[in-house]
């Protein structure tokens, strides 16, 4: 834990130079959501399966691996994909559209066509944004990582680009991953992969919070990381920074573990314990990109025992969350084999999400929707057919 503790006196010589603020994290209440409306929640779908006040939401497929692949855009070309996106999700995250290289792909230049349609796509169905991301070291565009800027130029463009991306969707967006992995897996602080953290310091993460904060007073701002399920070397560095930053007044309303799980390896069986000891801070959690990817058989289709497995680890994940008061939202990385990043990524792998490539729901479809109704979701009967789950 030494380097955090570096990097607690750090922050907290830069808390010195600043004026007193009201030690617990200001902003909203984690519960602070309405019961899913009728008019978007058709019985039978996971979100209506799920209890008032917790959403089911998942990743927009686009942008990143998806441009290599040999099929258009899918959020804006494949209409099957989109009814169930609208039908069975209450929160939706871009997958890459809101990342610096979408976004902010030159200098002083903004794209916000992508992000636009998903944010307004959410409004017409009755769906909550997860924005994604504002801080991180990875999908930032060439004109950034390879430019030659002061520091004081550096600063300047971090806090335009939160000012401009967070105040344009102001209101609309309800939870903002505003610093996404900024530890390794040993728990320590990326200092070198990490731009702003490596010219800048690691007071820059607090201002990232207080700009996100300035230009959007009512989303909640979260931490987001892999690798942080378990309690764990790189928890305890979230747990301890996360401490100190709420300590000195800096607007941090979350931590999030992404979930990214695989059948070859077990359970993070502390995840709950994890995720509580975030929430007895006084912080919502979340558990934002969920997926459990497999090592594939030769002929390419899981078997009946991985899907089991598979279905097993979704279930205990959604219950670890759902056993949690402040944990009211779980996002999986894209709901159909179709568009997942998961082979792609990790060789030899994947069936992880919840829907093959032909949108048929898996075992984990059907455990997510019987543990969200156990929970007390399912305002309305469910109706005969229910059960092919489309
Ligand atoms: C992934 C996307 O799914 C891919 O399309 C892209 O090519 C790379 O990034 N952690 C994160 C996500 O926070 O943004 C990553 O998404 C997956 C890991």
């Amino acid at each position: 834990m030494k380097p955090v503790r570096l990097i607690t006196a750090v922050l907290a010589a830069a808390a010195l130079s600043l004026p007193l603020a009201a030690p617990a994290a200001a902003g909203p209440s984690p519960d602070h959501r309405p019961p899913d409306h009728p008019r978007h929640s058709k019985p039978g779908t996971l979100r209506w399966a799920a209890p008032d006040g917790f959403v089911i939401g998942t990743a927009v497929a686009g942008g990143g691996h998806h441009e290599e692949q040999d099929y258009p855009d899918p959020f804006t070309s494949d209409r099957k994909y989109r009814k169930l996106l609208a039908r069975h999700f209450s929160s939706v995250s871009p997958e890459n559209q809101m990342k610096w290289e979408y976004i902010h792909p030159e200098r002083g230049e903004y794209d916000f066509g992508m992000a636009d349609s998903i944010v307004e796509f959410a409004e017409r169905n009755g769906q909550d944004v997860r924005g994604h991301t504002l801080f991180w070291h990875s999908q930032n565009p060439a004109w950034l990582e390879e430019g030659d800027f002061s520091d004081e130029e550096l600063r300047e463009i971090l806090h335009d680009h939160i000012t401009a991306v967070v105040g344009r969707y102001a209101g609309r967006i309800d939870q903002w991953d505003v610093a996404n992995e900024i530890f390794d897996e040993s728990g320590e602080l990326r200092t070198e992969d990490n731009i702003w953290i490596r010219e800048l310091g690691p007071e820059i993460i607090a201002d990232a919070f207080r700009w996100a904060h300035e230009a959007d007073p009512s989303a909640e701002l979260y931490f987001n990381d892999y690798g942080v399920e378990d309690v764990n070397a790189k928890s305890d560095a979230y747990y301890a920074l996360v401490q100190d930053l709420l300590a000195e007044g800096v607007p941090v309303h979350g931590f999030s573990a992404q979930v990214h799980l695989s059948t070859q390896y077990g359970f993070p069986g502390s995840l709950q314990e994890n995720l509580r000891r975030f929430d007895d801070l006084g912080l919502g959690t979340a558990l934002t990109e969920v997926d459990v990817r497999m090592r594939l058989p030769e002929s390419g289709v899981a078997t009946p025992e991985q899907l089991e497995q598979q279905s097993d680890y979704y279930e205990q994940a959604l219950s670890a969350c759902l056993n949690v008061e402040g944990c009211d939202s779980f996002t999986i990385w894209g709901f159909t084999d179709k568009y997942s990043w998961v082979p792609v990524f990790f060789e030899g792998e994947g069936s992880a999400t919840i829907m093959d490539g032909r949108f048929t729901p898996k075992p984990a479809y059907f455990a997510l929707r019987s543990t969200l109704l156990e929970a007390g979701g399912g305002g309305r009967p469910a109706p005969p057919w229910a059960g092919r789950g489309r």
